[in-house]
């Protein structure tokens, strides 16, 4: 796993900024919903442990077939948000079941059908599996409905797991009473979990229909079933797997309504939440940095188009820590070395997935830089004075200032003026001093008014 470190050094020294560098002095990008959670599922498939674009590719199955069936425009839509995050619950399942052999992983993973985890859990010991199941269907409700996404959303993520014929999870819906999305979620969520687990849609071409008309009636409402299994028949639903460009596609569909500034605050907010909980925080922390993030910049005399990006990218710095296990992220003892490294990913994970969202180039890049030093003892590209961006250093100051002054299990909170001084000590070697004094100078404009 050290190696795994070296390697990420290796990479970032041939970055580019510039090439994350698309809005310049540019404010929020006017952005829909769909178009933003669209490249941000990638971190729910992260605490999922999934290949990266599960979310995404049962968007566009969920989608298509809800096409097919010849569904009205604001159902298609809630197919797509609800595929989107109809797994969105295992980063906030708080310690994901942790099994080593092969079919437990494919468990927890989603692979296997709810079917299989229920039969599994009075000979396996899968109860804890059978929990995460139970729990991530209900947190994911919860994420929808506070990414306001509507009821239907949440209803749908609540009962993706749902069986036709009455045997899923405790407290299921069964035929009609399944929610209609969900029951088109359930589907899209089978045929992915089969590419999945073969590899290649192609392989899924040929065996898949068969697969799903296994399903229909039990698993599977029928009906919806047979559609699938038609539609599986297509070319031209298979290519669409093969176009490199499959998330563009999801988000040109623009779905959720372009967000004013307001709604773009909130709804990115909503998601800090999550990976406030993530971490074991209290939620609200990372909107609470992110106000600071922004009031730093303005001192800093940063335009306010460019403090709004600096706050957006506040907001979403540690949603890499989807990818990091949660039973890392809140272990009470030292980390070892092998979890250092896990836990260096996240910058990389983050910065990856917003540099996807059109308009969040240059915050993608600076999220990437938050645990960058002046000194160059930073991770993960462990770059150099000027190297590391201002917007960066100063998310990583309010971040630093906030982590002091709160609560940890291990000490108590520290008062304002002693976690200044510790940062003091920091000026130069993590922080630019020019920039401490910047946020200094913020903070006590703040704490007097
Ligand atoms: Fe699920
Ligand atoms: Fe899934
Ligand atoms: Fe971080």
């Amino acid at each position: 796993m050290a190696s795994k470190a070296r390697i990420q050094t290796v990479k970032a020294d041939f970055l580019d900024p510039s090439l994350y560098d698309d809005t310049g002095l540019s404010g929020l990008p006017r952005i829909s919903r769909g178009t933003l959670l669209a490249p941000l599922s990638r971190a729910f498939d992260l605490a999922e442990g999934r290949k990266p674009g599960h979310a995404q590719r049962v968007a566009y199955i969920g989608v298509y077939l809800a096409n097919e069936l010849g569904l009205d425009a604001a159902r298609i839509e809630e197919v797509f948000f609800g595929c989107l995050l109809h797994d969105a619950g295992m980063a906030a399942v708080p310690a994901a079941p942790r099994v080593d052999t092969a079919r437990g992983t494919r468990l927890i993973a989603g692979n296997a059908s709810t079917r299989d985890v229920l039969a599994a859990v009075p000979t396996g010991g899968w109860a804890d599996v059978l929990e995460a199941l139970t729990q991530h269907c209900e947190h994911g409700a919860r994420i929808a409905r506070k990414l306001g996404l509507g009821e239907t959303v949440a209803r749908a993520v609540a009962h993706h797991h749902d069986c036709w014929d009455g045997s899923g999870l405790p407290g299921s819906q069964a035929g009609d009473r399944m929610p209609l999305v969900s029951r088109i979620v359930a589907v899209a969520d089978r045929v992915e979990s089969m590419i999945d687990a073969e590899g290649s849609p192609l392989m899924v071409r040929r065996r898949g229909p068969a697969l799903v008309l296994e399903m229909a009636g039990s698993e599977l409402d029928p009906e919806i079933a047979q559609r699938m299994a038609a539609l599986a028949g297509k070319d031209e639903f298979w290519l669409g797997f093969y176009d490199n460009d499959l998330p563009a596609t999801l988000m040109s569909l623009n779905y959720g309504g372009i967000m004013n500034r307001d709604e773009l605050f909130e709804f990115i907010g909503a998601l800090s939440d999550v990976v406030d909980g993530r971490n074991g925080r209290e939620t609200g922390r990372g909107r609470r940095v992110a106000e600071a993030a922004r009031r730093v910049a303005l001192t800093c005399d940063m335009t306010e188009r460019r403090a709004d990006l600096v706050q957006v990218a506040a907001l979403l710095q540690d949603i890499g820590t989807l990818g990091v296990s949660s039973h890392v992220l809140s272990k009470p003892d030292i980390l070892t070395i092998d979890e250092m490294a896990i836990v260096q990913l996240h910058p990389i994970y983050a910065r990856d997935i917003l540099s996807e969202v059109p308009g969040l180039g240059a915050a993608a890049w600076w999220v990437g830089c938050h645990h960058e030093r002046i000194d160059g003892k930073g991770y993960p590209g462990m770059l150099e004075g000027d190297e590391v961006p201002a917007e960066a250093q100063i998310i990583g100051m309010c971040e630093a200032f906030d982590a002091l002054t709160s609560d940890r299990p291990y000490r108590r909170a520290m008062s304002s003026a002693d976690a200044i001084e510790v940062m003091r000590g920091l000026a130069g070697t993590r922080f630019d001093p020019y920039l401490f004094e910047r946020f200094e100078s913020s903070l006590a404009t703040f704490s007097a008014a």
